[in-house]
């Protein structure tokens, strides 16, 4: 039976309220987590008011305002700002999202909460650790593996071919997907979770790659690829409306025929 154990210092606490600027007509409160690991106290939930007459209309508008004009500290990770990069992932209004693609009027609530990605290590305030996660990545070998000898020019790929890969290349990495999984909460040690393995059924989907069968000697074990319960919540909160559950069926699907 699994065991729970909250981390030291977990009970979160009111934070510090910031008002907007007077004369402000439109205001929205955001309530962002905060965490600092140096100083040894609990984490907080700071409330900042924001004019959204004087702000773009993406939560990740009014993090970046909230960075510039009230408190420089609030930390976060961002990059493409149009949903490309998957570094600005999150838990807004208490579902896993890129902060870039979520406008703020879609958040229910009197206030929208944003906290990081659940169940990963923070490290500061909205940043989460993803050493676990690009290992897990890195397990798949997401690069194409062949024996047979190198063409000439290139290797070459039918239309209907290329058309496997559609609803797979696409993902960013976010990890929008694992964070929201219930079996990688509980495994996310040993469990690859739905963004790892929609991208192991990339390269075994992909005509051009020769190792399919090494590929499914790696996943085929209880816990890599079968922790999997078809849940769906990866396919319910993934941002760039890729199916991993899909996937996984796929990857399980090919185990199964390869006995027979
Ligand atoms: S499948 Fe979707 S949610 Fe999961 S990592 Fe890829 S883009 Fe993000
Ligand atoms: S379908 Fe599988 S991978 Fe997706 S949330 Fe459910 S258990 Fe997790
Ligand atoms: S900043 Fe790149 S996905 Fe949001």
């Amino acid at each position: 039976m699994a065991e729970f154990a909250l981390p030291k210092n977990s009970r979160i606490e009111k934070g510090t309220h910031h008002k907007a600027e007077a004369g402000a007509k439109r205001v929205r409160a955001f309530k962002v987590y905060r965490y600092e690991p140096e100083d040894g106290k609990n984490p907080h939930v700071d409330t900042f008011e924001v004019d959204l007459d004087d702000c773009g209309p993406m939560v990740l508008d009014a993090l970046i305002k909230i960075k510039s004009e009230q408190d420089s500290a609030v930390t976060f990770r961002r990059s493409c700002r149009e949903g490309i990069c998957g570094s600005c992932a999150m838990n807004i209004g208490g579902r896993n999202a890129l902060a870039c693609t979520t406008p703020i009027e879609d958040v229910p609530g009197d206030a929208v909460a944003v906290y990081p990605l659940p169940h990963m290590e923070v490290i500061k305030d909205l940043v989460v650790d993803f050493k676990g996660f690009w290992a897990q990545y890195e397990s798949i070998e997401p690069w194409i593996k062949t024996s047979t000898k190198d063409p000439s020019r290139e290797r070459v790929q039918s239309i209907e071919e290329r058309e496997k890969l559609d609803g797979l290349y696409e993902c960013i990495l976010c990890a929008c997907c694992s964070t929201a999984c219930p079996s990688y909460w509980w495994n996310g040690d040993r469990f690859l979770g739905p963004a790892a393995l929609l991208q192991a059924y990339r390269w075994i989907a992909d005509s051009r790659d020769e190792a399919t069968g090494e590929r499914l000697n790696d996943l085929e074990d209880p816990f890599r690829l079968y922790r999997c319960h078809t849940i769906m919540n990866c396919t319910n909160t993934c941002p760039k409306g890729l199916n991993p559950a899909k996937a996984i069926a796929q990857i399980k699907k090919l185990v199964v025929e390869r006995k027979m």
